[in-house]
This record gives structure tokens, C-alpha cells and sequence, in this order.
């Protein structure tokens, strides 16, 4: 496709035509220049594809797909290699579907545990978030169809999602809610983008030139188009001027006939349509020179996949010795969940599972199993029936697995949750059961984190998360140890509701929503207070134990430091500490860190690498996930692994100069199995040549100078003439107990306008402006 030719071949209606959708779910066509359409569709984890619209809201049955766990129970397996293979098998589906583009990832920060759509999101962690999207989107891509990367930006509440202002200062946008899209940007160069719903500091983020011309297209490099979530359009010709390409869904040619009038007025130049115009060709062009002709998908090899990705993504949270089971053992099932599992949400990302595999369906050949219905998951009413059938079944068996978790009226796409809890109706079936049953496991199906009142009377608990159409079958598959769970939680439970960083400030009023916790949300807020939690960020248990031994801290490829002694399996003790070495920010730095299986059965480990700065000026988290790693291991078997850090992994968002900064000093590098289970721990110590500007102005204060002045003489100086530097007291004299620390720290605080007052009469007012000049005069 010749793409400038076309656009000079194209009137301006046909290029203003073009910015918007044909339909729900494609792009215009223009048949005069040879243009064809696209179609592009929801998942992502899976297809949502409607072949016809029934009304207005896009409301449609969709195609028969494969539903794939969904986004909340992927990032849960750490594993970047997994999450390609699922990009992979979706972007076949797309070739054998017609599907140009998939609507996803959705990777929004989990702000809060109530936020809505979090089953749709990653992670509270950018950085997690962006290593699972990243490698999503090249597998998708790496099959000739393009994503979406989805909901740009600060979008992380359902309530009032389409008029909501998102008020956050720019060091918590950069560092969490833009960081994992960044990173995503870069690594993999989505097709499109989707701009949010909500407004952003009182701009709608469609129409934010510096969210999608400057930080977006300049600072990151951005190559592909932005198209609008549907219906987010405001004011169309504001948007285009701010970088917005694609209008979806369709406009009834209403906003084309703006455009039109707005190039004719000069509102908007010709050179910023064709450049959208360009934009919108390329992905057509993508999709039709690399269409598969004849591509088809094998449904039965994707189901397994999906069973897969879901043994590799459920979280065992509890196991008192019960689990796994064995065949031979009495097992009760109990609860609707496991005949009907929730796999998925509620919304634009609901598939039409060809195939839903439940527990029961996995268990039909086992003869020492029972079923009870327990609940009706959609009523939260206790069934008085359903429960004393299920508490008798569980007493005459030896063991109770109860399968349940959130409705779907508890969380979903459109609406936010408003507490914490599971269904009474379930809380009251667990208790019940666990007194007539010592051995009770609950697994688990939600999207979002839930309170456990009854976790201390049960001996397991494993959580699948929403984990696909094959949830019933890896539940067996972990319960049964035909797989070894290995998943980590990609998010914090709270022990509260009231406890979550947002709690305050969510979801906002009077359409505005103030993130104060800053750049303090998951763990970076629970390490900060020290608080107790249900489960930290980064948990999992395993059916073997592993051993971390022999970090080393590897600096341009040479190996500096190294442990000597091992660290004793799954406890905080007997950790190696390793004298502090010197690195640039630049260098090539490296850790690596032997791992063992210590236990009787295979495993994965998720190694998790954490970085501290506690010594910055600026307020920083206690720590911050920088890279992690999954192994597979034999029993016994040890592999070393290799995690990178780069100068991001050190940085904070400067608002001194607006860009990433790595302060010199101390840091300590953490390796660990979970943000609380620290293994092994490296120190670092960093030397920055860069340093941050500093210029004296009258309010700076006289330590501020002694601290950052490349040459403080000056004020020297003029403190000696002053007669400003004499803070002694006399004890007659004494305003407390304290007062010669106060005068100390009063003399550290005062602004350099302030001496005068405090100065003999032979300082002017000209000498502080000289001093001024001349420290700055030394500056950089
Ligand atoms: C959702 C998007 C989705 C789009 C199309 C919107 O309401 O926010 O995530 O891709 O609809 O269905």
C-alpha cells in the first residue's frame, strides 16, 4: 500500500472520515483510493468478537472463543515466557478470526482493592505490570495483529469513569500510574492505544497534548496510533490537536464534519490530519501485508493452554500439611463454584467460552468423591437445605473442599466493589463446615482481593483467581499435586478494608478524586506504616521448599561480592549480608543468586529482586520490585539466575529537572521469595556524576548552601561579617532546656534574607545579593 500516495489522493472529508469508526467494531473503508476497513475486537483474553450489533451500547452475543485466565490471575504466574505463549495462541485466533487488532492488555494500576475492573489489570506494581504487558503484547504481535494497550491513563476506578478527574501530581503519574505503560512502549511497541474514559488533573486525557504529543509520541517514541475508549470523545478537534487519531465507535459522521471545518478555519493544519490519517494507513497496512491467508486455530490445544497458564497462575495461600490430596481419600466438594466455576469478569472483556471445564467434570472418574451445591452463588441468602446437606457430606467425608469466592454482581467492568467481603451466605457455609470438619480447603474464584474471616479455621486455602474456561480442571490438578502451584500474589490483601492506601480518597466527589497517598499505593504504602497484612504483595506457597544462596553482585560482568553462607529455607533468618561495592548507574549491574529445591517434588520459584534507597532527600518506598525471575527446578536441583538492573532501577522522578534520577549513596538489594521474605540481601553504593542543580535564591536557607554549593565560602563570608555565626547561650539566658539546639537548628533553617534581621549593622542588604551571585556563579 503506497500510504503517502493515498493520503494525496483523499479529500479532506475523506480523511476527516477516517478519524472516526465505520461501526462498533471497525475503521472506514474508502473503495474510490482502494482502502479497506479493519475490524478490531475485545478480549483481550480472549475474543470477543460480534459478528452482528443488536443495539446502540454494542450489546451482542459474541463468537465461541477460548476464555484465558484473566489478566489479575496471569500476572499472579510471574512468568514472562507464559504470558508470550498466551499472546501467541490469541494472536492466531485473531489471523483465523479477521481480527486486526485485540482491544488489551488493560494494565491500569491497582490504585485500590475495590477498583471495579481489577480482575482486567496486572498488578499494584508498575513494574510487574509492565514486564507481563510487555511481553504480552510482542506475543501478540509477533503474529502480524496489533493490541491496544488500555486505559491511558490514571483510569483506575469504574465510579464516574467517563467524567471523573484523576487529580495526581506528576512524580506518582511518572512513577506509577505511566511507568508501566512506558515500559510496555518500549519494549514492545504496541499498534494503538487506547486513550481513558476520565479527565486527568481537569483535562480529559483524549484531549491531553502532553499525556499523548509530548510524553507519549516525544519521550517515549511512540510509533502507533491513539484511538479513543468507546465513547470517550469530548471535543473532537481539541483531541486531534493533542495527538488523538481514532474516534471509536462510529460518530454518524457528526465529529468528521468538526474536522473538516476545523482544517478549513486553520483550528487544525492539514499537516496534523494527514499525520493521523498516516497513522490509521500504517495499522491497516500491518494487518493486510501480513494477513494469513487460510490461518486457523486448534480450540482443544488452546483450552489446554488456558488449563496451563491456570495451574501456573493460582496462589496457594494456605497449607497446614493437607494439601495435595490423594486420590484414594474421601473428598466432600462442596459449593455451586465447583460445578459452575467464575472464571472471568463482568463486562467488555466477557468471552463466550466455547468449553468451560469445572472441578466436577475433572473429577468424574474419581469414585471417593461427593458433591453438595452448599450455595446459590447470585443470592447472598443462606439456603438452609443446600447448607445442612453440604455440613453432613463433609462430616462423613475425610477431607472438605469447598469451592467459592465473589459473584459476579460483586465485581465487574461499570461498577466499583464496596467492601472487601465474600457472600455471607459462604463465609456462614465455611464456618459451618470447618466444625464438623478439621480438614476443610477453600479454593477460591475472584478477581480482586477478599477478607477471610474463617482463614484460621481452615487447613488450606488455594486461590485461583478467574482463571479461564479450564478453572475447574487446574483446581483438581493443584489440589490433586499433578501440578505444584506456583503462582505469587501480584497484589496486597489487606487485613482491612480501612487499611488500603486509598481508602480516603476513593473513588472521590463531585467528579474529582485526589490520589493522596502519592506514589504510596500496595506495598509501597503497607512497607512504609509497617502494617500487618492479610497477604503481602509478592506471596505464594509451594507443595516443595527452596534454598537462596550465594548472591552476587556482578558489575560489568565482573563478579564483585559473594555469600557464603545458605539461607535457611523459607525463614527471614540466617540471611547473607555482603559488604557494600561501587557502581555507576551507567554500569552494566547484575545480580545472581543460586536456587534449590529443597523438597521431594518439582517446583517454580519466583524470585523476586527488590531495590532500597533509604538514605535519598526525596521520600522514597521502602523498597520497589526491579526484576524477577521464574525457575523451574527438579527435586534437589540448583540453577543460578540472573537478574538485571538498569539506572531506572535506582531512579526516582525528579520534579527538580522532570526526569528519572539515581541519587549517589547507599542502596540495598533485597532477593526474595516474597516483599516480605527477604532471602539474601546485597548492598550497593551508588556514584552519580550527575548532580542536581542547585540555585541559591534569598529564601535558601544557610544549610541548604553548605549542603549542595559546589563552594559555600561566599556565605562563610558573609556569616563571619555578620556576626550571625555566634549561637551560644548562656544558661541565664536559656528559653528551656533546649535552646542551644534550637538556636543550632534555627541557624541551619534561616533563608539568607533572614540574617539581616539577626546581623550587626554591618551587613547590607547588597552583600547578600552578592553572596547570592557569587555561589551561583560556582554552580554547574
Ligand atoms: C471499555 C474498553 C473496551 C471498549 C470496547 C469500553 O467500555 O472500557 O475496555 O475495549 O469498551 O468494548
Amino acid at each position: 500500500m503506497d500510504i503517502k500516495k493515498m493520503i494525496q489522493d483523499m479529500t479532506l472529508e475523506e480523511k476527516a472520515s477516517l478519524c472516526s469508526g465505520a461501526d462498533f467494531w471497525h475503521t472506514e473503508a474508502i473503495d474510490r483510493v482502494g482502502l479497506k476497513a479493519i475490524m478490531v475486537s475485545d478480549g483481550p483474553y480472549g475474543l470477543r468478537k460480534q459478528e452482528e450489533i443488536i443495539n446502540n451500547m454494542g450489546w451482542a452475543k459474541s463468537i465461541l472463543a477460548v476464555g484465558f485466565p484473566t489478566a489479575a490471575s496471569l500476572a499472579n504466574s510471574f512468568d514472562r515466557d507464559l504470558v508470550h505463549e498466551v499472546g501467541n495462541a490469541l494472536g492466531d485466533e485473531c489471523q483465523a478470526e479477521d481480527v486486526a487488532v485485540l482491544l488489551g492488555p488493560g494494565i491500569n494500576m491497582k490504585r485500590s482493592p475495590l477498583g471495579g475492573r481489577n480482575f482486567e489489570y496486572y498488578s499494584e506494581d508498575p513494574y510487574l505490570a509492565g514486564e507481563i504487558g510487555a511481553a504480552f503484547v510482542n506475543g501478540v504481535q509477533e503474529k502480524n495483529i496489533g493490541t491496544s494497550l488500555k486505559h491511558f491513563a490514571a483510569n483506575n476506578q469504574e465510579t464516574r469513569r467517563m467524567n471523573a478527574s484523576s487529580e495526581v501530581d506528576e512524580r506518582t503519574l511518572r512513577e506509577i500510574y505511566l511507568t508501566a505503560f512506558e515500559r510496555v512502549v518500549k519494549k514492545a511497541q504496541p499498534w494503538t492505544i487506547m486513550c481513558s474514559y476520565n479527565r486527568i488533573n481537569g483535562r480529559y486525557s483524549c484531549e491531553n497534548g502532553w499525556l499523548l504529543n509530548k510524553v507519549l509520541r516525544e519521550e517515549w517514541g511512540f510509533k502507533g496510533l491513539v484511538m479513543t475508549d468507546w465513547g470517550a470523545m469530548n471535543d473532537r478537534v481539541k483531541s486531534l490537536n493533542a495527538g488523538l487519531d481514532l474516534e471509536m465507535p462510529d460518530c454518524h459522521g457528526e465529529t468528521d464534519k468538526l474536522i473538516v471545518k476545523a482544517v478549513q478555519d486553520g483550528t487544525v493544519s492539514m499537516e496534523t490530519l494527514d499525520t493521523t490519517v498516516e497513522r490509521i494507513l500504517t495499522a491497516v497496512d500491518r494487518y493486510y501485508s501480513n494477513k494469513e491467508e487460510n490461518a486457523s486455530y486448534d480450540m482443544e490445544a488452546h483450552h489446554q493452554l488456558a488449563r496451563k497458564v491456570a495451574d501456573n497462575s493460582a496462589v496457594l495461600l494456605k497449607n497446614d500439611g493437607i494439601l495435595p490430596l490423594k486420590e484414594s481419600q474421601k473428598v466432600a466438594i462442596i459449593g455451586e463454584f465447583a460445578e459452575t466455576p467464575r472464571t472471568q469478569g463482568g463486562g467488555s472483556s466477557h468471552i463466550n467460552c466455547f468449553r468451560i471445564e469445572s472441578a466436577l467434570d475433572a473429577l468424574k472418574d474419581n469414585p471417593n468423591i461427593t458433591y453438595k451445591k452448599g450455595y446459590v452463588a447470585e443470592k447472598d441468602e443462606i439456603d438452609e437445605t443446600l447448607l445442612s446437606e453440604a455440613v453432613a457430606a463433609a462430616k462423613e467425608a475425610e477431607v472438605a473442599v469447598i469451592f467459592a469466592g465473589l459473584p459476579d454482581s460483586f465485581e465487574s467492568e461499570g461498577f466499583d466493589r464496596t467492601h472487601l467481603n465474600m457472600p455471607e451466605s459462604q463465609n456462614t457455609l465455611i464456618r459451618e463446615i470447618c466444625k464438623v470438619q478439621p480438614n476443610t480447603v477453600v479454593v477460591l474464584h475472584n478477581g480482586s482481593p477478599i477478607l477471610m474471616p474463617w482463614l484460621s479455621e481452615v487447613k488450606g486455602v488455594l486461590d485461583l483467581y478467574l482463571a479461564g474456561q479450564a478453572a475447574g480442571a487446574a483446581a483438581v490438578d493443584l489440589l490433586y499435586g499433578k501440578a505444584n502451584p506456583s503462582g505469587k500474589l501480584a497484589e496486597t490483601y489487606p487485613l482491612r478494608m480501612e487499611d488500603h492506601p486509598a481508602f480516603l480518597n476513593f473513588p472521590g466527589t463531585h467528579n474529582e478524586v485526589h490520589y493522596q497517598e502519592g506514589i504510596f499505593i500496595g506495598y509501597r504504602y503497607y512497607d512504609k506504616r509497617k502494617m500487618d497484612v492479610l497477604f503481602p504483595f509478592g506471596y505464594g506457597l509451594s507443595y516443595t521448599t527452596f534454598r537462596y544462596s550465594n548472591a552476587k553482585l556482578i558489575v560489568n560482568g565482573q563478579s564483585v561480592s559473594s555469600s557464603s553462607t545458605n539461607a535457611a529455607s523459607g525463614q527471614n533468618t540466617g540471611m547473607d549480608v555482603i559488604p557494600s561495592i561501587s557502581a555507576k548507574p551507567d554500569d552494566t549491574i547484575q545480580v545472581s543468586v543460586d536456587i534449590t529445591n529443597t523438597g521431594d517434588v518439582a517446583g517454580k520459584e519466583v524470585v523476586q529482586l527488590y531495590v532500597k534507597n533509604a538514605a535519598c532527600e526525596e521520600i522514597r518506598p521502602e523498597q520497589e520490585l526491579k526484576n524477577f525471575a521464574k525457575v523451574t527446578l527438579e527435586p534437589g536441583e540448583t540453577k543460578t539466575i540472573l537478574l538485571d538492573l538498569d539506572a531506572r532501577s535506582f531512579s526516582y522522578y525528579s520534579m527538580q529537572i522532570h526526569d528519572w534520577y539515581a541519587p549517589s549513596g547507599d542502596y540495598e538489594l533485597f532477593i526474595s521469595a516474597s516483599s516480605r521474605d527477604v532471602r539474601q540481601r546485597l548492598t550497593l553504593h551508588l556514584e552519580n556524576e550527575r548532580k542536581l542543580p542547585f540555585y541559591v535564591e534569598e529564601m535558601s536557607s544557610c544549610d541548604d548552601v553548605y549542603n549542595y554549593a559546589n563552594d559555600p565560602s561566599p556565605l562563610d563570608a558573609m556569616l563571619t561579617k555578620s556576626g550571625f555565626t555566634d549561637t551560644s547561650v548562656s544558661e541565664d539566658d536559656s528559653m528551656g532546656a533546649g535552646t542551644a539546639q534550637m538556636m543550632r537548628a534555627m541557624f541551619a533553617d534561616t533563608p539568607l534574607h533572614s540574617i539581616l534581621s539577626f546581623s550587626s549593622d554591618k551587613l547590607t542588604w547588597e552583600d547578600i545579593q552578592d553572596t547570592i551571585r557569587a555561589i551561583n556563579e560556582k554552580q554547574p
